[in-house]
């Protein structure tokens, strides 16, 4: 049966670490697969090679060169869709996009707004369907975020995770769900407002209790902090979500302001923690520049990651069709 992979919890704890074996495979064997090449085993050409539909609603650096290179590095060709460049949304439906995809590409790679939008694709796709990130979660960016933490700290259950900002937002979500699969204590601390919906803190707390990882969500940034070995932000105005005026933008930035990962935020972290952030990064904002561009900053690992696991992604859910 097709899997598709929209939310972090598609993977169970195996599987999220099988991919992440298999993506540094790849990182370090990079065309060592044809996944998307029609060759068989002998290398001879079969069906020809397989087309991968990306779909862009919201702009994007990483994630649009990462999975064009990934691809393209299995063999297939990368079909990037910008926002407004099809019929999707206006003037046709998703069930009918997905059938109409279906039939030509292997598998759908689409960047949207609301979740619901891509569970609506995966019921109608025979073809796996990958969230490259929604109002509610990124997960290829979490398949990236593990690597890079189980390359730097060489594993990833029992580490402490802090994440500080926008503690409602797509990868808050995500470092909940996809942290706890893999076993770790991931505390998520905003202010009122901007804390993870119910339902989020729930699906966590369950995968928590499968993977022996745990799940704290404050509004005290000091109390998630405390020894983490891991220090994660992200931007604290998400796309979409942009504020209507100067002054409200200020209120945001004024609300957020003691959720900054800043020199005095990391010297409450272990002393080697690494410091994550998904990128685009507002320097002065969530991040201090001398954080970032400091000496436990990991981001530009992080990046090229996306790369990486995103193929072991591709790679792991081809296999499975
Ligand atoms: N981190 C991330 O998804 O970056 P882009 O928005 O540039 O794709
Ligand atoms: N939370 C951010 C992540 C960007 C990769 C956003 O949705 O804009």
């Amino acid at each position: 049966m097709t899997r598709h992979f929209l939310i972090d919890t598609d993977l169970t704890q195996a599987e999220q670490t099988q991919i992440l074996d298999l993506a540094l495979e790849l990182k370090h064997a990079p065309y060592s697969r044809d996944t998307y090449a029609g060759l068989d085993d002998h290398g001879a050409s079969t069906a020809g090679r397989k087309t991968v539909a990306v779909i862009f609603d919201k702009t994007s650096t990483r994630t649009r060169v990462s999975f064009a290179t990934g691809i393209a590095d299995l063999g297939g060709v990368p079909l990037i869709i910008g926002a407004g460049e099809s019929q999707l949304g206006h003037k046709e439906s998703i069930t009918d996009t997905a059938r109409v995809l279906e039939r030509m590409v292997s598998t759908i790679v689409w960047r949207t707004y609301a979740q619901k939008g891509l569970e609506e694709m995966a019921a109608a796709s025979k073809v796996p369907v990958i969230n490259a990130l929604s109002d509610d979660y990124h997960p290829c960016q979490l398949l990236a975020d593990l690597l890079t933490i189980r390359e730097h700290k060489g594993t990833l259950a029992g580490l402490t995770l802090a994440y500080l900002g926008d503690a409602a937002n797509n990868m808050a979500n995500s470092y909940l769900l996809a942290g706890v699969t893999a076993g770790m204590h991931v505390r998520v601390a905003g202010p009122a407002g901007h804390l993870p919906r119910q339902s989020v803190i729930d699906l966590a707390t369950a995968r928590a209790a499968e993977t022996g990882g745990s799940v704290l969500v404050t509004t005290d940034p000091g109390t998630a902090l405390v020894s983490a070995d891991v220090v994660a932000t992200d931007t604290w105005i998400s796309m979409g979500q942009e504020p209507d005026s100067a002054d409200a933008k200020d209120a945001t930035y004024e609300l957020f302001s003691s959720y900054g990962v800043d020199g005095a935020a990391m010297a409450q972290a272990a002393p080697d923690a690494v410091v994550l952030h998904c990128l685009p990064a507002y320097r002065g904002y969530e991040i201090a520049a001398d954080v970032i561009d400091g000496p436990q900053s990991v981001v530009w690992d992080e990046a090229e990651n996306r790369l990486h696991a995103q193929k072991a992604l591709m790679v792991w859910l081809m296999d499975r069709r």
